[in-house]
């Protein structure tokens, strides 16, 4: 058993002395050192059948002969290491070069600047509020009362302070109207914040953008064709709008709005869309007016509330909206 390890170590480090690189490096370190073949392993194996005089000299013959081995191939690798390194150029010129970093706008920040533009041409100014406000703004003043369902600690992150973090952009319509005698004609893109799960969906953190108009003959059918006009401009022609009753405390009537769109596809047929809820909107409740001290036999309103996100994952094909938030590089680069 001593023998057969000195001539195995022998035939080891000849052969790994001639080996040429890693790969056969590897085969060799395989052949003898392989934990289920191994010439090695099967020499330690034979340890089992010895008596017990024999053992502990041919144990130890054939333990020194693994660590030899081993130390061997890994001479060799650093030799083989060097030898490379030395043959390769300095500066690799077949390496295609790094890109230079190119910065792009977000694609929920383009989505508020289209949006915004297109209102803008529409005649409207931008207004903001605070993301930070109280029950009043965000609730009452907006015709909600406070055991509304809304207003429960599920769906509102209250702050320490009993301030809030506002649940959407409709306290900026009441801020505007506070601070400006009519006619108004708003936009106000901003964060909101709901204790909402985080899936496909939604995000606890989310932009709107509302849309606030009085006159004192502000109609529905204002409202009607000021969004069908958006619609079109925005998702082109073919795109179409649909309202849908709904309910805000703060609107009456109130609807939900749908936008169909039809897309050019490669290979040049024209694809119809299903209905997508983009907003909410309606008719400003007088109690509303009434609130800011508007006079609400003199004068009407209407607003929206839209989410770009929503928009965005439309515009892009993106199904999962949490993309939009989690700044992935490699996400946000496809739009630069
Ligand atoms: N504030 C409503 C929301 O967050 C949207 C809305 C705005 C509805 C304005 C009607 C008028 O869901």
């Amino acid at each position: 058993m001593i023998d057969e390890a000195s001539r195995l170590e022998a035939d080891a480090l000849a052969v790994i002395a001639q080996a040429g690189d890693h790969a056969e490096l590897e085969r060799i370190r395989t052949l003898y050192l392989g934990r289920r073949d191994g010439l090695v392993s099967g020499l330690l194996r034979g340890l089992g059948r010895m008596s017990p005089e024999d053992r502990p000299a041919a144990g130890a013959a054939a333990n020194a002969l693994k660590v030899a081995v081993a130390e061997a191939l890994e001479g060799r690798r650093a030799e083989l290491e060097a030898t490379t390194a030395l043959a390769r150029p300095a500066v690799d010129l077949t390496l295609p070069p790094r890109r230079r970093w190119r910065g792009s706008v977000h694609p929920v920040s383009r989505a508020i600047a289209d949006i915004w533009a297109i209102f803008r041409s529409l005649g409207f100014t931008r207004a903001r509020g605070p993301e930070v406000d109280t029950e009043w703004y965000n609730f009452v003043a907006l015709n909600t009362p406070l055991d509304h369902p809304a207003t429960d600690e599920q769906d509102t992150l209250y702050l320490a302070s009993g301030m809030l973090l506002r649940s959407h952009t409709s306290p900026v319509q009441i801020r505007t109207m506070e601070e400006y005698a009519p006619p108004i004609r708003i936009i106000a893109p901003g964060m909101v914040y709901r204790r909402d799960t985080y899936d496909a969906t939604h995000t606890p953190a989310f932009a709107q953008i509302e849309g606030l108009v009085v006159d004192e003959l502000a109609t529905f059918v204002d409202l009607k064709a000021t969004l069908a006009e958006f619609v079109r401009r925005f998702w082109g022609p073919a795109a179409q709008v649909r309202f849908r009753p709904s309910f805000f405390p703060f609107t009456e009537p109130s609807a939900e709005v749908d936008v169909k769109r039809v897309i050019e596809r490669s290979d040049g047929r024209r694809e119809e869309k299903g209905w997508i809820e983009i907003m909410g909107a309606g008719m400003v409740d007088p109690a509303v007016l009434e609130n800011v001290g508007y006079d609400p036999e003199r004068y009407t309103g209407w607003a929206f509330g839209m989410g770009p996100a929503r928009v965005a994952m439309l515009r892009h094909g993106v199904a999962d909206i949490r993309a939009f938030y989690e700044n992935d590089m490699r996400f946000l680069a496809q739009f630069a």
